[in-house]
């Protein structure tokens, strides 16, 4: 087994826990890399990163995240503050020899993602971005069905990623609604659903977008109300080689509390997937009689790599963290040099590229290709 890996963590919200969860469970789960050292935490005040490094068991904290990137001892850097720090953050760490595995989006602006792949590949390091979703099993199990031509020729894509988490009008303002976050549902949720279909075979040559408040202003913490800059919802319409396409993000879908649907139609058949059924494909094939035709549900099992690593029964499921487990254990494989299901800089930019042409079109009006 090689040596472990020594190990920086900044930020420790929804995603820092998340990456710490990770870097504790890669081991134990996959059995075959050395337990990582969780060497350095680093927040936004020593007192609370302290604490942090004592729940998540880090050896040491910092309240500067420069000491992660200083460090010498450091060798990787996750990366799981809001979108504005991304660029800072990675290119000091990729400028100083560490791995970096940041979260997505990797920028709010196209000239810094662009700086950050610039930084990636000067480095030689592996620079990974967090999206998460492709690494399901059941994303996996897709892919390999349209590699197989289980539905024939992919004729019509349709991706709707949904969430309720900013559908309350009362809820306060915060930093997802400032626009030095990104544009909103076009970014956070949309380098998503650019991902899942990248992974799935699918490249989006020009779109078509529209991007929409429903909330003008949010109260802030001192009873004033500020101005949302950001839209929580985008409609994209795409061109793909030889078909079309739909992208439809909502931050403010009441009742819709985690839903990623991704329906394939193809000439043989369709693949429809829905993320509040993580564990579950449907796949409908045009053959046999028909009078007993219909989708049938595919639950995850052991027969889909890596779930066995995480559970010996099938139809048990996976859920949202153990994603980042397989991310981080992909990680681990880019790291020494195999190849690794997962996508870095240069592919994360491919996706900024498609992300960043949509919010041209939604200024201009007008289709913009991509590319
Ligand atoms: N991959 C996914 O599915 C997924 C899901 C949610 C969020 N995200 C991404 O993860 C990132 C963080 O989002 P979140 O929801 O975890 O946010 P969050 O607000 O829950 O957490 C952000 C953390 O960063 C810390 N932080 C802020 N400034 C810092 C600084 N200068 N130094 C050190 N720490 C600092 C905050 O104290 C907080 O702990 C965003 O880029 C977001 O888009 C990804």
């Amino acid at each position: 087994m090689a040596k472990p890996l020594r190990v920086a963590l900044i930020g420790t919200g929804f995603m820092g826990k998340c990456h710490a969860l990770a870097w504790n469970a890669v081991a134990p789960v996959f059995g075959d890399v050395p337990r990582p050292e969780l060497a350095l935490l680093c927040e936004a005040g020593a007192e609370l990163a302290a604490a942090r490094a004592a729940e998540f068991g880090f050896a040491r904290a910092s309240g500067d995240w420069r000491d992660a990137v200083a460090a010498p001892d450091i060798d990787v850097v996750s990366i799981t503050t809001p979108n504005a720090f991304h660029p800072e953050m990675a290119i000091a760490a990729l400028e100083a020899g560490k791995h970096v595995w940041c979260e997505k989006p990797m920028a709010p602006a196209f000239a810094d993602a662009e700086r950050m792949n610039a930084a990636a590949q000067a480095s030689g390091k592996v620079a990974a971005l967090g999206y998460n979703y492709i690494q399901n099993p059941i994303i996996r199990l897709m892919a390999r069905l349209l590699g197989e031509g289980a539905i024939g020729r992919a004729t019509h894509l349709r991706v709707e990623m949904d969430e309720d988490f900013m559908a309350d009008g009362a809820a306060p303002f915060d930093w997802k609604h400032a626009a030095t976050s990104g544009y909103g549902a076009l970014d956070d949720f949309g380098v998503h659903a650019f991902s899942l279909l990248r992974v799935l075979g699918f490249e989006p040559r020009a779109v078509t977008a529209l991007m929409t408040k429903p909330y003008a202003d949010r109260a802030t913490g001192d009873g004033s109300r500020r101005a949302v800059e950001t839209h929580d919802v985008a409609s994209l319409l795409l061109r793909f080689d030889g078909l079309g396409g739909t992208i439809l993000l909502n931050r403010s879908a009441w009742g819709r509390k985690g839903r990623i649907f991704v329906q394939i139609f193809g000439t043989a058949g369709s693949i429809v997937y829905d993320q509040e059924r993580f564990n579950e494909v449907q796949l409908y094939t045009a053959d046999g009689p028909r009078d007993r035709q219909g989708f049938r549900s595919i639950l995850a099992g052991p027969v889909h790599p890596p779930y066995e690593k995480f559970i010996p029964a099938p139809g048990h499921g996976l859920g949202f963290n153990e994603l980042k487990v397989i991310e981080c254990r992909e990680l681990l494989r880019a790291i020494a040099g195999e190849p690794a299901h997962l996508l870095d800089f240069s592919a994360g930019l491919e996706i900024e590229r498609a992300v960043h042409a949509a919010a041209r079109s939604h200024e201009s009006g007008q289709w913009v290709d991509i590319g």
